[in-house]
């Protein structure tokens, strides 16, 4: 049901700070900086991974990527993205010292169940990341860690991309502390960021009005860019993503310092650019690729954190919407990710699209 919600998707975006909740509920030791995901790696396995690869598609790659970023920095473990459907296990890696992670929603996409098939037969060990129980996915792998983010209905995912990108720290925090690379300071830091994340997610659907209106006010752009740096760069990809499959309009992202490698020439007064410009983003350099816009006459769309590095760059936006409650800069961009989504949906909204069944698109995707 849709709970008086004109949508199912605006219903999921709202559930968030419940799914998170639900994604960390008994997992988080803040005080010893430690994490229980009921995962089946054993000490000695963690210590002897020499590279993760993580295969997904869409929205669960996208978690993916920011999860990688993550992983190389707070871990230190060589993490490696891949796009499922191109998948290959790359000969010379090792097998045994290799971990494939397949995030998966629905634990039914026929491109991730088949790079982990061709990761198996290589004789790699691996690990699920998924929101549903019994899913093929959970039969195939090695091990399984749930998002528990509760049944996803519309096509566009939201709150499974929150809970995705909270397991994954989780999974983060855990390798860390295990292989000794994660301090125990910095472990504790990022546990009580994300025991903070369904609170920060709170502050910016409060602020759902405020986004309407910006939505109403650039539905009929020409097309929109989404501008990120790091952490702030999968969220970029993942904006562009929920808007196109929603509103049909043409929406891309971009690592901020790309736009003059090309795309700038696509910039007008017509083309709105929405930019990350959160800590873990690095807001001051993204700024500097705001400043490129403006100069064409863009409307920038920017998001960042009430008095973190980034609200002096934001303050200088021709629009800014804040982060009311701050959390660490590895989460802050998964906090602003709730600001495109919501901008997408009220987009679409305002354009009268099916915003749950978007044409040509399936919730699962089961042929390769
Ligand atoms: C985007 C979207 C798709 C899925 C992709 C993977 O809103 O829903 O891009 O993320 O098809 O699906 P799962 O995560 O079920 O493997």
């Amino acid at each position: 049901e849709k709970s008086g919600y004109d949508h199912y998707m605006l219903k999921e975006i709202h559930e968030q700070p419940r799914a998170l909740r639900q994604t960390i509920s008994g997992r988080i030791d803040a005080d010893a900086g430690t994490v229980d995901i009921e995962v089946d790696l054993p000490a000695e396995y963690i210590d002897s991974i020499e590279e993760i690869q993580i295969v997904a598609c869409g929205t669960s790659n996208y978690a993916g990527r920011y999860a990688a970023e993550l992983l190389e920095s707070v871990v230190d473990v060589r993490t490696t993205v891949e796009v499922a459907s191109e998948y290959e296990f790359d000969g010379g890696r090792d097998p045994w010292r290799t971990l494939v992670v397949a995030v998966t929603q629905s634990g039914e996409t026929a491109d991730t169940l088949s790079a982990i098939r061709r990761a198996k037969r290589a004789g790699a060990r691996t690990l699920a990341v998924t929101n549903t129980l019994g899913s093929t996915i959970v039969r195939e792998t090695d091990d399984s860690v749930f998002i528990r983010a509760g049944p996803e209905i519309g096509v566009a995912a939201t709150k499974t991309f929150a809970s995705q990108v909270a397991t994954l720290t989780l999974l983060a925090v855990h390798v860390g502390r295990a292989r000794g690379s994660l301090s125990y300071g910095w472990a504790r830091e990022l546990l009580e960021s994300v025991r903070k994340l369904p609170n920060a997610v709170q502050g910016v659907l409060d602020r759902e009005d405020r986004v309407r209106e910006v939505a109403r006010e650039y539905a009929d752009s020409d097309a929109f860019f989404f501008v990120g740096r790091k952490l702030g760069h999968p969220v970029a990809l993942e904006g562009a993503l929920k808007l196109k499959e929603i509103s049909y309009d043409h929406a891309e992202g971009f690592a901020a310092g790309e736009l003059k490698h090309g795309p700038l020439a696509l910039v007008t007064e017509d083309t709105p650019v929405l930019a990350l410009l959160t800590d873990g983003s690095r807001p001051t350099e993204t700024l500097n690729n705001v400043k490129e816009v403006q100069a064409r006459g863009a409307p920038v769309i920017g998001a960042a954190t009430a008095d973190g590095d980034g609200e002096a760059a934001a303050d200088s936006t021709y629009l800014d919407v804040e982060l009311p409650v701050p959390v660490t800069g590895a989460l802050e961009p998964l906090v602003a990710n709730v600001y495109w989504q919501l901008f997408a949906y009220h987009v679409a909204d305002e354009k009268g699209r099916p915003i749950d069944r978007p044409r040509n698109l399936a919730k699962s995707v089961t042929v390769e």
